[in-house]
């Protein structure tokens, strides 16, 4: 055996190394970062996908370029486009996939220090994770707000202005602004508790990336702040990021249900979480 190897290292390299790692109750704080890729099995499109992509979707909506449906200064100017698309996203027409429930798995275990999300499908929420184990760094449509005057606007109000397709306008007759989901624009700040949890990869003994293209800063650097020696497992249909520059980085490239399925077999938990996703 090599002992300038650290123990771990020499296991890792492999699924079953790292499932060995989590059966033997080495991974006690374990730190999700997920995006759009875990939820297209349950029917809602990521955005960087060639064919199937938003982006690559988005013609009819006649946009300057695909981005800008999410962009604050265009949203001001033209709103049509963005409250087509949420009439389309809106939460509680999608059934969370396996891959959400793993992830509420893992805290039932007592494992879950925190899952960021970049998504806004509240799909890892329906799947039972939490309130307080959940970063939502890109918001959510929780809640919606005037962008001028800040003043919330009610959730019946938007609902119904969404599934009409019609543009919610502050209420306050001095202002008139535009509301919008609180939804992290392009050109707009993350949410106080992204800053506030951003440490927290630096305190976990695992790290699991999930769907994700890590092309969208600050999430992006997430991964990062994982304190080397720390497993750090990507499922995701492309290597992304950094995941994959260091020895104990483990790659599971293709479907993330696939991969999910196949980390819960090694681990011992497959029928566990089959009857999890079967009750959503
Ligand atoms: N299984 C595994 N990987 C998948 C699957 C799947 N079923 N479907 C898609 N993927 C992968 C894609 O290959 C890609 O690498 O998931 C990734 C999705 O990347 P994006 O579409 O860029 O989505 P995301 O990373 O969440 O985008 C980040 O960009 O537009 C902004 O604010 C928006 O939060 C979003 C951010």
């Amino acid at each position: 055996v090599d002992e300038a190897t650290p123990p771990w290292t020499l296991q890792s390299r492999t699924l079953e190394g790292l499932a060995g790692y989590i059966r033997d109750g080495k991974a006690k704080r374990v730190v999700v970062m997920t995006g759009a890729g875990i939820s297209t099995s349950a029917g809602i499109p990521d955005f960087r996908s060639p064919t199937t992509g938003l982006y690559a979707n988005l013609a009819r909506l006649n946009l300057p370029y695909a981005e800008a449906v999410f962009d604050i200064s265009y949203f001001r100017q033209n709103p049509r486009p963005f409250y087509t698309l949420a009439h389309e996203l809106y939460p509680g027409k999608y059934r969370p996939t396996i891959t959400h429930c793993f992830i509420r798995l893992l805290n039932d275990k007592g494992l879950l220090l925190k899952l960021f999300t970049q998504n806004i499908d509240c799909l890892e929420r329906e799947a039972g994770v939490p309130d307080d184990k959940i970063v939502e760094a890109h918001g959510s449509f929780a809640r919606q707000s005037c962008i001028e005057c800040k003043t919330l606007y009610p959730d019946d109000l938007i609902r119904k202005h969404i599934e009409e397709m019609a543009i919610p306008f502050c209420q306050r007759k001095s202002c008139g602004g535009l509301v919008k989901p609180e939804i992290v624009f392009f050109g707009e700040q993350l949410p106080a508790a992204f800053f506030a949890n951003r440490g927290l990869p630096a305190e976990a003994d695992l790290c699991i990336v999930l769907g994700t293209s890590l092309t969208v800063q600050p999430f992006a650097s997430l991964p990062g702040f994982c304190e080397e020696g720390v497993p750090r497992l990507l499922i995701n249909q492309e290597q992304v990021g950094s995941l994959g520059s260091r020895p104990d980085d483990v790659l599971l490239l293709g479907d993330c249900d696939d991969g999910v399925r196949k980390l819960a077999k090694a681990c011992g938990w497959l029928e566990e979480l089959e009857a999890l996703w079967a009750k959503m």
